[in-house]
């Protein structure tokens, strides 16, 4: 984990306005898929707390998110242009655990995110991506994704891209090695009801500092037979199916 200043180098918005894909160089730390870095929002302290991205892809000295707007962080963050400054810290959170065979990535909205980085580290992989509507959809950003899955299933709760409905309506009837699970907690809490196979699902939690300290991030997770109370950003973000505990959230 190392704080690293980096340069915004490109931006590139979308219609409606609240989605950003920010490439940021720096000599940054190499990172692993599911991990994810502490971006603070303003040189300044205001907002005072860096928020949470999942990495998107690291290449060379860059790095690559894909930004979501929801309240003031990420608005100051999709306000940033080439030759801004921003403080990161990075790679924080342990990753997914990779597996031979054929595996299912699942990625609803920014769920997407650490899958795209995943999948550049697989051979052998089916995409379901679903979004709200089609201007939430994001794969043509990465025309390798398509081409090297053995198949693309994208989904629309609007019908205006792909299949109707929700992601959880459509989860391929496969045997696959793990299913790579990442996006809202509903989605995820029903696809692991719905899932019977072998498991990782990548948890969004609230975080204050993302290294340990604050626990703001604490999730309840079962292991050993036991509840315990555990640092979403130390012990996580990715979780095995068999430990989380769903209610929550
Ligand atoms: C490990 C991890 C990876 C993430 N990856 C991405 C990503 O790749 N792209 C992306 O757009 N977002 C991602 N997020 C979510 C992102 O961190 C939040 O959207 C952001 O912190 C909100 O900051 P804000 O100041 O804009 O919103 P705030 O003003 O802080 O909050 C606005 C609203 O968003 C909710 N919110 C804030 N933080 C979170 C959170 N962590 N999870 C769910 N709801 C939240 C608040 O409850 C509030 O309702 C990730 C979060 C985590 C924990
Ligand atoms: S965010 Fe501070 S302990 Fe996890």
């Amino acid at each position: 984990m190392k704080q690293v200043e980096g340069e915004v180098k490109e931006k590139k918005s979308f219609p409606g306005g609240n989605f950003v894909l920010l490439r940021i160089e720096g000599d940054f730390p190499p990172s692993e898929p599911g991990q994810f870095a502490m971006i603070s929002p303003s040189p300044s302290f205001d907002p005072f707390l860096r928020r949470p991205f999942g990495i998107l892809h690291q290449e060379g000295n860059s790095l690559f998110f894909l930004i979501k707007v929801v309240g003031r962080g990420t608005r100051l963050l999709s306000e940033k242009k080439p030759g801004d400054k921003l403080s990161l810290i990075i790679p924080l959170g342990n990753g997914f655990t990779l597996k031979e065979g054929k595996v299912l990535l699942a990625g609803g909205g920014t769920g997407i995110v650490p899958l795209v980085y995943l999948a550049s580290r697989l051979e052998d992989f089916t995409l379901l991506y679903g979004a709200k509507t089609r201007d939430e959809i994001f794969l043509n950003e990465f025309p390798w994704l398509r081409k090297r899955a053995r198949e693309v299933i994208i989904t629309t709760e609007d019908g205006s891209a792909g299949r109707k409905g929700l992601l959880t309506r459509h989860i391929p009837q496969e045997d696959f090695s793990c299913a790579y699970v990442s996006g809202p907690w509903p989605m995820m809490m029903e696809f692991a009801r719905l899932y019977r196979g072998e498991a990782e699902f990548s948890l969004e939690t609230i975080m204050g500092c993302g290294f340990g300290v604050c626990y703001g991030c604490a999730v309840r997770v079962r292991r050993g037979g036991q509840e315990k109370i555990v640092r979403a950003c130390l012990e996580g973000p990715v979780f095995k199916k068999e430990e989380v505990i769903w209610t929550q959230g």
